[in-house]
């Protein structure tokens, strides 16, 4: 007979984490709802949470925009983000459901009216749709205006909830800061009207399964946590590639260049999860603590003209396809010395991983899309075959591909069919699409859903934001001074600087 605990039915108990997590009374206000992020992410993203029954009844979602649009125009404009962008299947009655409660608020971030006009239609939402006072507020908007629109909320009397039972909360988008120094002022600013429990700064890569599954695998399992420090891995590569180049978004990434748009925030993120001890328990407080440590810990090491790489993609030839050089594209300076690659060797000095380089990298127009996590580990101490038998033996790796196609690869040796002793590399893969019939929500879906909860174990705090700047700011220091940065042809893996910096220690890129 099975009476004990583990075999009572999982869904009459209150604790069981699988059920569906469904927001309380709330709304949201997205500032920059006509932008790019706006449209093809959050506007979809709310949809589909409404369609997997995930917010409450009442939700509403108000729009602010230097737009004369009434309610409607907003609808049409989310109604056609939607269609176009959203991940699960078009309902008129989910949709009917959910567009009963969207509001629009025409003004620009320096008029106070606008805001005044803003409080006037929450509090009305509260009256009329029951939002109980609960509101997010999401800055889609430049990271220049994040300092005017707190302030403004704190004016209309927005940021403050009216009694302990209500909450505020402020939704960031990154970049946070462009180096250490503006990241703490841009905190101060934001800590001074939204207490950091209220502050939630979106980094999307931790809202990817596979991101989360990194967690699984290391504390979920016995067969990998053994051999998960310097006693058994050589080295990790953290990579983010992206084929397409910076058409069109000259304004946001010329003078920010790829170390400061990715390795700052997704891939040391990236690193501390890799990296970081057991959580003694899964509470976002326990989660933070050994991130923070772990970040304390990781240093780059140099001397950086050998130990990291960057790069200017030039134009020429790209899948068949004739495209531009960086330099040539609309908007860039003819002069700009913007890196579009990145790399950099890291060393986390903790007993765990002390002499375990970590070499991260990201660029534009590389040889293909992909992001993964690779630990690669030593050689074998011994090896009692033919030497000639293990020439195409190379290292044990486990990669993690965080994007796309999420899984993860196993890499071994394995004897080639045949009479002969001969050792080849093969691989075992896990592929999320196989595994499971549910398709994966997207980063956002989860993320916005965890703001409406007051669920913050996915958003990185203010301390891990200034301690990231304070890993990369003495690479970004050498990089100013050292020259441009080197040209590298479209759809290769970047400057030869990087294949460089690896080869001096006897290791190489993967190349994915
Ligand atoms: N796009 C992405 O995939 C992505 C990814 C990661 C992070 N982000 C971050 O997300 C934020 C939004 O990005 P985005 O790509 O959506 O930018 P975007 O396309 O340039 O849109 C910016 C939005 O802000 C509004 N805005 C700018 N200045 C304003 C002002 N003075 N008064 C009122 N509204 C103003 C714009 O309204 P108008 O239409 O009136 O100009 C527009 O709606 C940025 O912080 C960006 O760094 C974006």
């Amino acid at each position: 007979m099975t009476t004990t605990k583990q075999w009572a039915n999982p869904l009459r108990d209150e604790r069981d984490k699988r059920l569906p997590r469904i927001a309380g009374p709330c709304g949201l206000v997205i500032f920059g709802v006509t932008g790019d992020l706006s449209r093809k992410k959050l506007m979809p993203a709310i949809y589909d949470l409404s369609n997997r029954g995930l917010l409450p009844p009442g939700f509403s979602l108000v729009g602010f925009a230097r737009r004369d649009w009434a309610d409607q125009d907003f609808g049409q404009i989310v109604y056609e983000a939607v269609k176009q962008h959203a991940r699960t299947p078009f309902r008129e009655a989910v949709w009917d459901r959910l567009a009963e409660g969207f509001r629009f608020v025409p003004g620009t971030f320096d008029d106070d009216a606008s805001f005044d006009t803003l409080a006037t239609t929450i509090a009305d939402l509260d009256r009329e749709r029951g939002t109980s006072g609960n509101h997010a507020f999401y800055l889609s908007i430049p990271p220049s205006a994040f300092p005017v629109v707190t302030k403004q909320l704190a004016r209309a009397g927005l940021a403050t909830p009216a009694g302990p039972d209500e909450w505020r909360r402020v939704v960031i988008e990154k970049p946070f800061g462009h180096d250490l120094s503006s990241a703490v002022a841009l905190n101060k600013v934001v800590n001074k009207v939204f207490p950091e429990e209220s502050v939630f700064r979106i980094d999307h890569y931790l809202g990817k399964e596979t991101v989360q599954n990194l967690l699984a695998l290391r504390f979920a399992n016995q067969l990998f946590e053994p051999i998960w420090n310097s006693h058994y891995v050589d080295h990790v590569q953290i990579t983010m590639a992206e084929d397409i180049g910076l058409g069109g978004r000259a304004g946001y990434y010329d003078g920010i260049g790829a170390a400061r748009d990715v390795i700052q925030n997704h891939l040391l993120q990236l690193l501390a999860l890799t990296a970081m001890e057991e959580p003694v328990s899964f509470n976002p407080n326990a989660l933070r603590t050994e991130k923070i440590k772990v970040l304390e810990a990781t240093k780059p090491v140099g001397p950086f003209a050998e130990t990291t790489a960057r790069g200017q993609y030039l134009g020429g030839w790209q899948g068949g396809q004739k495209v531009l050089g960086l330099l040539q594209e609309e908007g860039f300076a003819k002069t700009s010395t913007t890196e579009t690659f990145a790399a950099i060797t890291l060393e986390v000095n903790t007993r765990r991983w002390a002499g375990v380089p970590f070499y991260l990298r990201t660029g534009k127009r590389l040889g293909r899309r992909v992001t993964e996590i690779a630990v690669v580990f030593k050689r074998a101490p011994h090896l009692p075959f033919d030497e000639t038998s293990t020439e195409e033996l190379g290292q044990n790796a486990l990669v993690v591909r965080v994007q796309p196609d999420e899984g993860m690869t196993m890499r071994f040796g394995s004897k080639v069919p045949g009479n002969a002793m001969e050792v080849r590399d093969v691989s075992m893969d896990f592929s999320y699409g196989h595994a499971f019939t549910e398709s994966s929500p997207e980063a956002y879906e989860r993320l916005i859903l965890d703001v409406l909860l007051g669920e913050p174990s996915l958003f990185p705090v203010n301390q891990e934001v200034e301690l990231s700047w304070e890993i990369l700011e003495p690479v970004l220091k050498y990089w100013k001074t050292a020259g441009k940065p080197e040209g590298y042809a479209a759809g290769t893996w970047g400057p030869e600087s990087a294949d460089k910096m690896m080869s001096r220690t006897g290791r190489h890129w993967r190349r994915p």
